[in-house]
Parts: C-alpha cells; sequence; structure tokens
C-alpha cells in the first residue's frame, strides 16, 4: 500500500511498489502474463544481458485525470518501438497487444502508486525486455524475460515542473556511433552516456546535449530526451538517424500543428542555438522541461567556455513551450479532447 506518499514530493526515482508483471519467452511463445510481487530475477549469470548487453527497455505514463479516469498514452507507440528495437538486436519482442494487456495490468495491480489529479504527477511504467538464456560467445538471446513495472514519479530532474536547468554539449564525447545504435533504446546506449553525464552532473549541468557523431556540426538529442527548440513561430526538431524517435516530441509536433505552429524536422547546425527563442528537452521523462544556457567547450572536462548560448527565454518556460505542456498534459489528463485517439482508457 502507499498510504504514506507524499505525491507533491515526487521526483524520479525508484520507489518499491506491489507488483511487477511478467512475461517469459522460450521455444517461440510467450507464457500467460503474471503479477508477482518478487521483484528478483532467477537467471544464469552467464545470461547475455549481463555480458552483452541483450537489453533494452520503453518509458510511458499513466495519469489520473480530472474526471478521475486513468489514461495510459500512447502505448501502442511504445510497444511499435520495443519491436523495433529488439529485432535490432535479435530478440523477440511482445506483441502490440501482449504489451498493452501487461501495462495495464501493472497499473491495476499498482493503483494504490497512482497519483491523483492536480499534482504534476504520474505513474511511470517502465516495460523491460531482457536476454535470459545463458551463453558464452556474443549471440542474440533466445530466450527472453518481458517485464512491466512502475514507480510515481514527479519531474525528472527534481526541479518544480517547467524550471529551466542549464546544458553543456558534449563535444568530445558521443552516446551512438555513427550507424550505430542511437535511434533504438537499447540499454547500452545508456551506460555509454554515464562517463560523460556524471562529468556533467558534477559541473552543476542538468543536462548535457549530443552532437550528431558523424559531423559533430548539428545537435543530436539529449542523453535521456529529444531536442525541441522554437524559432519565431516553428517548432524546430533535428532529423537525424543517431537520435531516438520520441514519441513525446512525435506528438508534440502534432500538438503544434493543431495551434497553427509551423514544424520544421531537419538537420540543425551547432551555431543555430544562437537564434532561438526557447530550448527544451522533451521526453516521457523529462516532459517538457526547458533550457536556458548551453555551454560550449572544447572538452567537456575544460573549465573554460568556449562560447555561451544564452537562451532568450531564460529563467521562464517560453510561451510557445508552455502553451505546447498545458495543451499535451491536458490530453494526458483527459481535460482536454483527445482529438488524434492517443489514450488508452484503463
Ligand atoms: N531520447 C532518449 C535518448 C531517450 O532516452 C528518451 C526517452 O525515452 C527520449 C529521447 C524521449 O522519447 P519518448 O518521448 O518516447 O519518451
Ligand atoms: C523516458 O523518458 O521514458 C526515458 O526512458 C528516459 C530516461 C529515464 C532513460
Amino acid at each position: 500500500m502507499a498510504a504514506q506518499l507524499d505525491w507533491s514530493d515526487l521526483s524520479f526515482k525508484y520507489r518499491k511498489t506491489d507488483k511487477i508483471i511478467i512475461s517469459y519467452y522460450k521455444d517461440g511463445q510467450w507464457s500467460a502474463p503474471q503479477a508477482s510481487e518478487d521483484f528478483n530475477f532467477h537467471f544464469s549469470a552467464f545470461a547475455g544481458v549481463f555480458h552483452y548487453a541483450n537489453s533494452c527497455f520503453e518509458g510511458l505514463k499513466a495519469f489520473r485525470g480530472v474526471d478521475g479516469k486513468v489514461r495510459l498514452f500512447r502505448p501502442d507507440e511504445n510497444a511499435k518501438r520495443m519491436q523495433r528495437t529488439g529485432n535490432h538486436i535479435g530478440m523477440a519482442a511482445p506483441s502490440e497487444e501482449l504489451f498493452l494487456e501487461m501495462c495495464l495490468q501493472c497499473v491495476k495491480e499498482n493503483i494504490d502508486y497512482l497519483p491523483p489529479y492536480g499534482y504534476n504527477a504520474s505513474m511511470y511504467l517502465r516495460p523491460l525486455l531482457v536476454g535470459c538464456n545463458p551463453q558464452l560467445g556474443i549471440a542474440s538471446s533466445q530466450e527472453v524475460i518481458f517485464a512491466v513495472m512502475c514507480a510515481p514519479v514527479g519531474t525528472y530532474s527534481g526541479a518544480k515542473m517547467l524550471t529551466p536547468g542549464t546544458a553543456a554539449l558534449a563535444r568530445n564525447y558521443d552516446r551512438a556511433a555513427p550507424n550505430g545504435t542511437g535511434a533504438f533504446k537499447v540499454a547500452a546506449n545508456y551506460a555509454v552516456s554515464l562517463y560523460p553525464y556524471n562529468m556533467a552532473h558534477r559541473q552543476g549541468y542538468r543536462e548535457l546535449l549530443f552532437l550528431d557523431p558523424a559531423t559533430k556540426t548539428k545537435i543530436d538529442e539529449f542523453g535521456s530526451s529529444n531536442f525541441l527548440a522554437i524559432k519565431g513561430d516553428t517548432y524546430v526538431t533535428p532529423l537525424s538517424d543517431s537520435v531516438l524517435p520520441s514519441i513525446t516530441n512525435k506528438s508534440l509536433q502534432q500538438v503544434a500543428i493543431d495551434l497553427g505552429l509551423k514544424v520544421e524536422k531537419r538537420a540543425v547546425p551547432v551555431e543555430e542555438l544562437a537564434e532561438f527563442d526557447e530550448v527544451n528537452a522533451c521526453g516521457t521523462a523529462v516532459v517538457i522541461t526547458p533550457i536556458c544556457s548551453i555551454d560550449d567547450k572544447k572538452r567537456l572536462e575544460d573549465t573554460a567556455v568556449t562560447r555561451k548560448f544564452e537562451i532568450p527565454s531564460g529563467e521562464e518556460c517560453g510561451k510557445t513551450s508552455r502553451k505546447l505542456y498545458d495543451r499535451i498534459r491536458a490530453i494526458q489528463d483527459g481535460a482536454e479532447e483527445d482529438i488524434h485517439s492517443w489514450c488508452v482508457i484503463l
């Protein structure tokens, strides 16, 4: 039971809930999903996940609406992306039906942990796919665990919603290789970014902005989220094959069109940072997180900043970004008509 939770004091951290939902894949079949109170997996130390990162995951949210209903935001998109990622690493992934069934079951089994409406909080669902059969050589896993777990969450950074944060450019580190796995949600991508992320955090930056690994001249994305900028009445976001196709970004582009903005999905040269009115990180966990300044340094470890990009919206969330945020959150909360049929109601 979540009896003691303070809904106004949630950030993005692990909290024990009641159940995790699990299905096993073996011999071409998924087992019937089981709700388990045991949060520990029991499988071989030779499993591919431990040695070769045979693993990928998803992230989506459930919201308690203004009308009391529970909504999942675009779970079909997460299911499709997990299939794409699983396929890329040669691992079986659940069907859209199984994915949705287990997400819904996870919310139901942990319903006491779903934050009430009005706290700017939600239930984060973490579907996880891990290769678990013993192996020695490098190979795709033949046996797989698919688990869906959850946690009640507030903002990703722990700061107040829509409070701008600083970012640094990662000139001498990449999160993805050219022709690598940047566009897939493999666990390994996050291990790669830990070293520069830890450094950026030690230096006080909230975010780390990666460049395209092939030419290092264009903006790619943040380590945990996509890049979205506002320039006049235009929504600008990078087109790059090393960026994770974000479901939040895709949705916000549609919201931008609905609000009468233009949308440009194109290469974004680093220098263009000086021309944007508003810059944000966007993603499931960060929602829209405004960025107030971006430091460019030769090397992340340097103290000297070669160029500081001050974003005009400064210490406030930009007006247009605020409109985008309000509209998408209103759809998720059932306060605005879901004209694109994005939400699945429990
Ligand atoms: N980019 C990266 C590297 C991410 O980890 C995430 C989070 O899932 C995103 C972007 C945002 O994607 P989405 O909006 O689908 O959560
Ligand atoms: C998400 O936004 O769902 C993510 O997966 C980002 C991060 C927590 C890894």
